[in-house]
């Protein structure tokens, strides 16, 4: 007979995920009191250096893989940047993989044989790591079901398209989508995106963002009104 009974251990399991859940979101709330973005560890990391910017939102738990025993990482005492900007969307089960915990190279890449028991040295001379730091701009909007494996960074204003896998760096206000993700096209001509990167609206306070609501619903406008050199240009 099981020491814990049935019942009691199938109510665990039904509960244990969304108690951790919530606690991991407390403790995201409580470092980054203006967003709601939240990982699938709680807060300070000693593998990651994470930064999350104001007013913005993930829809779900983002899953973070990898990075967990890199030797790279031990060695140098690196910390990966997780880092997301400001007013950044971020839809359904985002997945960061900062980096590739299998190794290719060996015979196999069974986690026993893969990841442990390897002699430095060794790993030293035959291998080193795949990994780098996710770099989310600001006003980015993540469609749901993403994946990005790191190194990249993804510019100011750019789109991921649903269901893409990220493996290298998008340009600001880029619309990027499928697998690998690939270029989809701009959400604006270069004189605008130029201008919004000027801007940088993402950094005022909210007062002034709904005292100009109505011009953000029209990026010329919005651009001749508050950069000079847009206007001169027209
Ligand atoms: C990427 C996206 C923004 C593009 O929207 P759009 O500009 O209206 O795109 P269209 O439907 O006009 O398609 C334009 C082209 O992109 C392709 N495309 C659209 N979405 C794509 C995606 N997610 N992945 C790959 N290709 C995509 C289309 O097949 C089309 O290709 P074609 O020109 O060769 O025919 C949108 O499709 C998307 O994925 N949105 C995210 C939705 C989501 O996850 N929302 C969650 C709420 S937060």
């Amino acid at each position: 007979m099981d020491l814990i009974p049935r019942k009691l251990k199938d109510a665990a399991f039904a509960f244990l995920p969304g108690i951790v859940t919530e606690y991991y979101k407390k403790m995201w709330l409580r470092k980054f009191p203006d967003s709601k973005v939240y990982m699938n560890m709680p807060v300070p990391s000693k593998k990651f250096d994470i930064k999350i910017g104001k007013h913005s939102g993930s829809a779900s738990i983002i899953k973070v893989y990898g990075g967990l025993n890199n030797y790279d990482l031990i060695k140098e005492k690196k910390r990966l940047k997780l880092h997301v900007g400001n007013h950044t969307a971020i839809g359904v089960d985002l997945m960061l993989v900062p980096t590739q915990n299998h190794t290719p190279e060996f015979v196999s890449t069974s986690l026993p044989i893969s990841t442990k028991s390897i002699p430095m040295d060794m790993y030293y001379m035959n291998y080193r790591e795949k990994y780098g730091d996710i770099i989310i701009g600001n006003d980015v909007w993540v469609g749901n079901e993403v994946m990005i494996r790191g190194p990249v960074t993804i510019g100011d204003g750019a789109i991921i398209g649903a269901k893409a896998l990220v493996v290298k760096d998008v340009q600001p206000y880029e619309i990027v989508g499928g697998v690998p993700a690939r270029h989809l096209g701009y959400r604006f001509d270069k004189k605008i995106i130029n201008s919004l990167l000027r801007i940088a609206w993402w950094n005022w306070d909210m007062n002034n963002i709904e005292e100009n609501i109505e011009l953000f619903y029209e990026p010329s406008k919005f651009c001749s009104k508050f950069d000079k050199s847009y206007r001169s240009k027209r």
